[in-house]
């Protein structure tokens, strides 16, 4: 079997998938406060997406993760993780794993761990209730704080995803930092990008670059540059005081697309092969067409084939540029 390999010879081997566009927290910077989702039916369902995900296993993805909209809303879904398991039984498989606000952890980490999964990824910009309550707008703390409890009592490994946000979390870089020591969670920053309307919010307003913040870090530990490269967009660096690990995902100020090692397909079955770009193709259709994968597979490797070189995301001359109409929910980030 031939792996997928791209037009800029990079090989594809992790999948992201959003298995729903839908969430229980409206958080400012990604949606607005009356978004539309999509009705129930225009979903794949959980054995299309099993069909789905299994078929880019078999074509050489080895990293599968889960993202949404909130992942953990969407009813049913610990079957198809149960269902993914097998894959990583049989060793196709690597990486099982999820992004998620932690609102529902506290209910399914046992069962995510049973499933097979080793690490998740936690959304988490904030450490001062008064603050979470007001850019999740419906998040409340103490429940996210439970379910990372919950998720690290059931042996899961922990990532903590911040957006970096001027005039927002800046005052919380050291305690942020701290509290992740404490609790042995990584820590990775974001920098905020131009996807969907937001509603009145100002996301040049919101933008803290992240040379900035690495500024700011370096005031109170030393910090070393690592060589790791997970394949992943983030940059790391050691703290030699605490010895952690500290991630850096710099759309705006750095281009890491020459590495780029991945694909995204929406809760309705569109592959995006960009985060950053608009170019999309169908693979519901070709999943329903026949019960038979090589209709599907063609489509795959189509897809692949155009997929671009980088995004386009900008901030400089005071304007936005490369701003994308899709929201990061549709995509999963
Ligand atoms: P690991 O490296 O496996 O920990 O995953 P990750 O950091 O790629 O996953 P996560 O879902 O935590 O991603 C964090 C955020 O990084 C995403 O929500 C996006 O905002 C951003 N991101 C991830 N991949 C890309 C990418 O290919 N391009 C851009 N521009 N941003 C990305
Ligand atoms: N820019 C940067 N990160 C974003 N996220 C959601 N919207 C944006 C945006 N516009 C982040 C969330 C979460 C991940 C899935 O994407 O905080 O960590
Ligand atoms: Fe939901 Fe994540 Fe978007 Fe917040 S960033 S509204 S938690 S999908």
């Amino acid at each position: 079997m031939e792996h997928l390999i791209d037009p800029f010879a990079r090989a594809i081997s992790y999948l992201r998938v959003s298995v729903t566009d839908r969430c229980d927290f409206r958080c400012v910077y990604c949606m607005s406060e009356n978004m539309q989702f999509l009705p129930k039916k225009e979903l794949l369902t959980l054995e299309e997406l099993d069909r789905l995900c299994s078929a880019f296993v078999g074509l050489g993805v080895s990293k599968l993760r889960i993202t949404g909209g909130e992942p953990l809303v969407r009813r049913g879904i610990m079957t198809f993780f149960e269902g993914m398991s097998r894959h990583l039984e049989s060793g196709a498989l690597k990486e099982l794993t999820l992004t998620t606000n932690g609102s529902q952890l506290a209910k399914f980490a046992p069962a995510l761990a049973a499933a097979g999964m080793k690490r998740i990824n936690v959304s988490l910009d904030t450490l001062d209730e008064t603050k979470f309550a007001e850019i999740t707008r419906w998040g409340r703390l103490p429940q996210v704080l439970k379910g990372i409890d919950a998720a690290q009592e059931a042996g899961l490994r922990v990532k903590i995803n911040a957006v970096a946000l001027k005039g927002f979390n800046e005052d919380e870089l050291f305690t942020l930092t701290e509290w992740c020591a404490e609790r042995d969670m990584d820590l990775t920053f974001i920098e905020v990008m131009p996807m969907g309307d937001i509603g009145n919010e100002n996301r040049l307003g919101q933008y803290w670059p992240l040379a900035d913040l690495r500024d700011t870090l370096a005031e109170n530990y030393t910090l070393k540059d690592l060589p790791l490269n997970t394949g992943g967009p983030a940059r790391y660096v050691e703290l030699a005081e605490t010895k952690q690990k500290i991630g850096f995902i710099t759309p705006l100020t750095h281009n890491f697309c020459e590495s780029c090692n991945r694909v995204r397909i929406t809760c309705t079955g569109e592959i995006y092969t960009c985060l950053g770009q608009e170019g999309h193709s169908d693979l519901r259709g070709p999943l329903r067409a026949t019960e038979g994968n090589a209709p599907l597979e063609d489509a795959i490797r189509a897809a692949i084939a155009l997929k671009p070189k980088g995004h386009d995301f900008d901030y400089s001359r005071d304007r936005l540029d490369g701003q994308m109409t899709r929201h990061m929910s549709h995509t999963g980030g």
